[in-house]
């Protein structure tokens, strides 16, 4: 065996004794992946990735957070974590892959950010391919990798969101930021070729008709104009908590569980939740009790399986982000 590939087996050892060492059971069979992005800046998508994470982990699902914003990376800030190593220690300093993973709690692992990973293309073959068998290992040894996607139309943010199997748009109801959410829609629906499922998040709504104008014009336009299968997942109000939480580099959801926003989250997750278990894909460990409405989710899961999305291992976020970012494999 050569050193290099003798390299790649010890760091797929050390990455799956690290992850396994946490673990109590086996994780999701197929390989989730969700990113929360948006053309706007600053329209939720950091506060919405870390506090959707932390619902999933609190149900017992194993995420990871890859903070994939190049730009602002921030995901550490808001769940009051400073990381002494991140990205682009990895990627260019030689840290080992296992020194960038942060255990939230034993469900929650973040990988803090920086600026770099849009390059991957470029690095040296041997560091693409520790990159590589890293992201494959947390793909298959956990169950939801949660992407944070950076604002913008640039090529590396289209990549990123795209290089998942779920894209949530988050936006919040000014007609600018729906401008953008409509021009980022479109050029991901260009670049997919088969008709996505597109989720829609409404972020810092002041009011019900605020919202209910997104239903009514928004939403028909969006479905009209362009071949998407777009799902609004819900609405988020305005909230003070938030705003504090954010200050006080506390999570929402740990900071002020039963605010209205803090519910409004979890309703986010679950709905997402049961949109994955109605493709099939996380069957394996979710009771269906875990669902407030059976007789829905089983309507769902048959649309589910009529819409072809059911997943295959080419859907994996490590092939998929192969393929985008144009890797050799
Ligand atoms: N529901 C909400 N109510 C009140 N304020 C909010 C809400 N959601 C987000 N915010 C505020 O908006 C700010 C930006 O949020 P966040 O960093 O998540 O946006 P973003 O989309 O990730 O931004 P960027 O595009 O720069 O990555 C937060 O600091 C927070 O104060
Ligand atoms: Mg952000």
């Amino acid at each position: 065996m050569s050193d290099q590939a003798q390299e790649l087996r010890k760091l797929r050892e050390r990455l799956s004794s690290v992850l396994y060492s946490q673990s109590n059971r086996q994780p999701f069979k197929n390989k989730l992946s969700i990113s929360f992005a948006g053309g706007k800046g600053g329209t939720g998508k950091t506060v919405l990735s870390v506090n959707v994470a932390l619902s999933f982990a609190k149900n017992g699902i194993k995420t990871v957070l890859l903070d994939a914003d190049v730009g602002l990376a921030n995901a550490n800030i808001i769940l009051g974590i400073k990381p002494k190593k991140n990205w682009a220690d990895f990627l260019y300093n030689n840290a080992p892959f296992e020194d960038i993973l942060y255990f939230y709690n034993s469900n929650f692992i973040l990988i803090p950010g920086a600026s770099g990973i849009s390059d991957a293309a470029n690095l040296p073959s041997y560091k693409q391919e520790e990159l590589l068998v890293s992201l494959d290992i947390l793909e298959s040894q956990t169950d939801i990798l949660i992407i944070d996607v950076g604002a913008g139309i640039q090529d590396n943010i289209i990549n990123f969101s795209i290089a998942s199997n779920n894209i949530v748009v988050v936006t919040n109801p000014d007609p600018t930021a729906l401008t953008d959410a409509y021009s980022f829609i479109k050029i991901i629906s260009n670049r997919l070729s088969v008709v996505h499922k597109i989720y829609l998040v409404i972020n810092m709504a002041r009011s019900f008709d605020e919202v209910k104008r997104i239903y009514e014009v928004f939403i028909p336009m969006v479905k009209s104009r362009l071949n998407v299968n777009l799902e609004i997942l819900g609405s988020i109000s305005y909230s003070e908590e938030m705003v504090l939480s954010v200050k006080q580099s506390k999570p929402l959801l740990i900071n002020y569980p039963r605010s209205g926003a803090s519910r409004q989250i979890e309703i986010i997750s679950n709905k997402l939740l049961e949109n994955l278990y109605s493709q099939n894909r996380i069957q394996s460990i979710l009771p269906k009790s875990h669902f407030n409405k059976p007789d829905e989710f089983e309507a769902s899961r048959k649309e589910g399986s009529k819409s072809g999305l059911d997943i295959t291992k080419s859907d994996s976020f490590v092939s998929r982000f192969c393929k985008f970012f144009g890797i050799k494999k």
